[in-house]
This record gives C-alpha cells, sequence and structure tokens, in this order.
C-alpha cells in the first residue's frame, strides 16, 4: 500500500511538474519580434474587465496602418446579451520593443472615431443621460438616444470627443504581442495569438494606465484553435449583429486538487511567473508553487516561494456574476533564490527581515516564516487575501480556474473592498485529487475517479486502471 501510495503520488508530481516544464521549455511557441498584426483578431469567448464589465472583441488591422476595433458589451456573464457595441477607428504605429515588459512591442495610436450602438431602449436612455451628464450639450436637446442607431462619441474632424462618460480607453494598443504555436505537433494547424495591453483594475484610472502586461490573447480568425466555437461566431458579426455567445451553466466551484499555470505568466511590476496550486478541501488548507522568472518564456529562474495555509469559501459575488468569494491566509512561507542576483539581493538584507541574514545561496530554500515574510520580496506573514474564483471547462472539457486579477497599483486585495472584479489567465486542473486520508488511498482514487464506486477493488488493478486514465487524459492535456 505505502508503495502504491508513493507511486501515485510521483505520479501526481510528475503530471503536474511536466505540464510547467513543458512550458518552461517554451518550445512549441515563437513570439514574433517586430509583431505582424495585420489581420483579423477576435475574442475566444466571454472576457471580464474590472468593474466588472463583460465584453467580446473583433479587431481587425490593415495593411494601411489603420484598425477597425468592435467591442461588443454585455449584461452578463456568459456573453448572451449584448447591450451596446463601440466601433472604434483609428492609426496604430509599431515603435521600439519594451522597455517595460521584455517580449512585448510598444505602438503608439490615434483614434479617428468611436461610435455607440445601443442594442435596447433602456441602455440608450442610460447611457445617452450619462453622456447627456458627462457632456453637457454633447447630445442634442430633446433627441436622446434611440436603439440600434449609430452614434458619435469621438470624431477626430470636427472635434466631438465624449468617450470619457464610458472611461473608454484604448491604451490596450500601447503594448502588443504575437505568438504563433501548432497545436497536437501539427504544422497544419497554426494558432495565432495577439496579446494586447492590460486595463487598470480600477475602471477610474484606465484612461491614465500605460498597460504593464497583457489582457487574454484574441486569435487570428484565419489561424484560430478550431475548438473555438465563439471565434467564428464573434468573427461574423458586426455592430447589428452583435455576438450571442452559447449558454452555459455557471460550474460551482470545486477547489480540490492541483492546478497548473497554461503558459508564462506576466505580472504588472515585471514579473514572468508560473504558478502550481494544491488545495486541501478536507481541511481547507492551500499550497502554493510560485516560480519566478527574468524572461517572457520563462527559461530563466530568478526564485521560487512556497506558500501555504487557510482558505475559506464566501458567497456567490453579488458584484461580479459568476463569482465566487474566498478568503486566503497565507501563515508560512519559504523561498528559494534561483539566481546568483536575487541571492546577493537576499543577502543585503538586515537583520531579521527575510531568512537567517547573509545565508541565501542560489537553489538553497530557506524557511522565512518566522522572520515574517520576507521584505525583500515585499511579503509580510501573516497574509490575508480577498479573493474571486470562477471555474470553467475548455473545449476539451478541461477545468480552468481563475482568480483574481492583482490591483494594477501594485497593492494587494488586503481588505474585502479591495477583491477583485476580474481575472487572471487561468490555470489548468492537472491532477483532480489528492489522497484525503493517509490509511485509505484507494477507497479516495475509485471515488474520484468513479461515480458509482464498486463495491470491491484489489489495490494494483485499481492503481494501474487509474493511472491508465490519467495517461490519456494526461497526454490529452499536452497535446
Ligand atoms: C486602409 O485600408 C482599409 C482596408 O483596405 C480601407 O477600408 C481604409 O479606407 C484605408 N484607410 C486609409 C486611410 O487609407
Ligand atoms: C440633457 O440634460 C439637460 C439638463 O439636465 C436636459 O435639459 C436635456 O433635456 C438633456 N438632453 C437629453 C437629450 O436628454
Ligand atoms: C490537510 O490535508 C492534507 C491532505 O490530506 C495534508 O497533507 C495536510 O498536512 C493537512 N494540513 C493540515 C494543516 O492539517
Amino acid at each position: 500500500r505505502s508503495l502504491e501510495k508513493s507511486a501515485w503520488r510521483a505520479f501526481k508530481e510528475s503530471q503536474c511538474h511536466h505540464m510547467l516544464k513543458h512550458l518552461h521549455n517554451g518550445a512549441r511557441i515563437t513570439v514574433q519580434m517586430p509583431p505582424n498584426i495585420e489581420g483579423h483578431w477576435v475574442s475566444t469567448g466571454c472576457e471580464v474587465r474590472a468593474g466588472p464589465e463583460f465584453i467580446t472583441r473583433s479587431y481587425r488591422f490593415y495593411h494601411n496602418n489603420t484598425f477597425k476595433a468592435y467591442q461588443f458589451y454585455y449584461g452578463g456573464n456568459r456573453c448572451t446579451n449584448p447591450i451596446y457595441t463601440l466601433v472604434i477607428r483609428g492609426k496604430i504605429r509599431l515603435r521600439q520593443a519594451s522597455w517595460i515588459i521584455r517580449g512585448g512591442t510598444e505602438a503608439d495610436y490615434q483614434l479617428r472615431s468611436v461610435q455607440i450602438i445601443c442594442h435596447n431602449e433602456a441602455v440608450a436612455k442610460k447611457l445617452s443621460d450619462l453622456v447627456n451628464h458627462t457632456c453637457p450639450g454633447f447630445i442634442p436637446e430633446d433627441s436622446p438616444w434611440e436603439q440600434d442607431v449609430s452614434y458619435d462619441l469621438l470624431r477626430e474632424e470636427n472635434g466631438c470627443e465624449c468617450t470619457k462618460a464610458l472611461n473608454f480607453a484604448m491604451h490596450e494598443l500601447q503594448l502588443i504581442r504575437v505568438e504563433k504555436q501548432y497545436l497536437h505537433h501539427n504544422l497544419d494547424h497554426l494558432v495565432e495569438e495577439l496579446f494586447l495591453g492590460d486595463i487598470h483594475t480600477d475602471a477610474t484610472q484606465r484612461r491614465y494606465y500605460r498597460p504593464s502586461s497583457y489582457q487574454p490573447p484574441l486569435q487570428n480568425a484565419k489561424n484560430h484553435d478550431h475548438t473555438c466555437i465563439a471565434c467564428r461566431i464573434i468573427y461574423r458579426s458586426d455592430e447589428h449583429h452583435p455576438p450571442i455567445l452559447p449558454p452555459k451553466a455557471d460550474l460551482t466551484i470545486g477547489l480540490h486538487g492541483e492546478w497548473v499555470s497554461q503558459r508564462c505568466e506576466v505580472r504588472p511590476e515585471v514579473l514572468f511567473l508560473t504558478r502550481h496550486f494544491i488545495f486541501h478541501d478536507n481541511n481547507n488548507t492551500w499550497e502554493g508553487h510560485y516560480y519566478h522568472y527574468s524572461d517572457p518564456i520563462c527559461k530563466h529562474p530568478t526564485f521560487t516561494i512556497y506558500a501555504k495555509g487557510r482558505y475559506s469559501r464566501g458567497v456567490h459575488s453579488s458584484k461580479v456574476m459568476g463569482g465566487t468569494e474566498f478568503v486566503f491566509k497565507v501563515n508560512h512561507m519559504k523561498v528559494t533564490p534561483m539566481d546568483i542576483s536575487t541571492a546577493s539581493l537576499l543577502n543585503v538584507f538586515n537583520g531579521n527581515e527575510c531568512g537567517a541574514q547573509g545565508s541565501w545561496q542560489v537553489g538553497i530554500q530557506q524557511d522565512v516564516t518566522h522572520t515574517n515574510g520576507c521584505i525583500a520580496l515585499g511579503i509580510r506573514l501573516p497574509h490575508t487575501e480577498y479573493e474571486i474564483f470562477k471555474m470553467e471547462q475548455d473545449a476539451r472539457g478541461r477545468y480552468l480556474l481563475y482568480n483574481g486579477q492583482r490591483p494594477s497599483d501594485g497593492s494587494s486585495p488586503d481588505r474585502p473592498e479591495k477583491r477583485a472584479t476580474s481575472y487572471q489567465m487561468p490555470l489548468i486542473q492537472c491532477a483532480s485529487s489528492v489522497p484525503r486520508s493517509e490509511e485509505s488511498p484507494e477507497e479516495n482514487k475509485i471515488r474520484l475517479y468513479s461515480s458509482r464506486a464498486p463495491e470491491k477493488y484489489s489495490s494494483t488493478p485499481a492503481l494501474a486502471l487509474v493511472l491508465f486514465i490519467c495517461t490519456v487524459s494526461y497526454w490529452d492535456m499536452l497535446s
């Protein structure tokens, strides 16, 4: 039994770690520098922006450096009920490789026009009141907006402009990255992704914020993942026929198990990282591994953090439709410097501020719990964060876990009112179970992998069966 248990554990580790390593190698992804953005790019699903706002995007970039972008806004988190659409036209010019975010390219843009079309009367009334209030005299007296009619919010030629009523900015065009990858190792199945700059988590700061990370990528309409149904619906849409995505039920959050990053993630403040979380819902504890890197394909490690603590589930969010609130506490933390400069940095700090003074060495882990965290890395223990989660399934049925976007001002969501209203890049489930009790590992496996648990199982075949099932879905995940 103990052999079986350790085999099971080793297998799970290899599965999650392999998924992270696979992405470390960055083998299948190529980054285009400078990026070629010409073409038609669409959202792959219903996106959530801070506020929250529920949105899908369809952007076209032309050879003559002009663009036409549709932003479709919705009343709910499934993007099934369009409320209004913005049609944005302008010019874009790529500049140099970004100094802020390695791997990104900076760009300038100029707006020619922004038009708005409301898809129902109530929204037309509400938004025209808002614009009338923000920019008195902008809307001609006694002719409030009507549904399905297009109105200017900005027109370069005549100087009319009231985009501030909607906190509108197109600064996402200031940071650009294009990635190409061949799905399933198939040279016929190219997927091209366009990453545009992130949106400030505080809507009132949006118009003043220069992006320092990315939004979820758009896919090239010509080279998209064929399982992306939303892509096709959005591709065919325009301001008079806004995309209506297929309705889906919200999944109840089940955190139990292990989750890993699907790509090298970028955080504002110039951090590249991958994450690996383990949740134990038997005792509401969690463990997190944060692998930090200095480069955009997560090849050169700088330091890793291991943190653990407790969590508690709260209610469905009343603010963000489809989200569930959680509270996370961090009580224990270990740090491993992975390069010389991080080790030296940690050694510079005096006294009891980050582990034993002057003792840091590359590759050697230290527990920093007794020094209340690590000031050098900006982490104080114990620490509490107010989180929001949502869960989804991708086209192949794999579970994706989204947690809240970090505040763009670099602070942490340590008060309930700072809880995020939008999400980070999703993690993917890499192990759906953690044996719950030391005594009966196979009972757990059976419970987790078959809804009608058989009466009796001899341990060896059960393990073989489980490994087989996992191997299949594991390769499926990689492909
Ligand atoms: C740029 O090209 C697009 C698509 O070919 C065209 O519709 C648009 O009028 C052009 N704009 C300018 C300023 O040439
Ligand atoms: C705009 O607001 C003014 C002052 O409140 C009001 O008199 C006017 O009728 C409004 N215009 C529209 C189009 O709603
Ligand atoms: C919680 O449960 C997990 C899995 O059973 C176990 O590994 C861990 O030590 C437990 N933690 C605490 C604090 O009891």
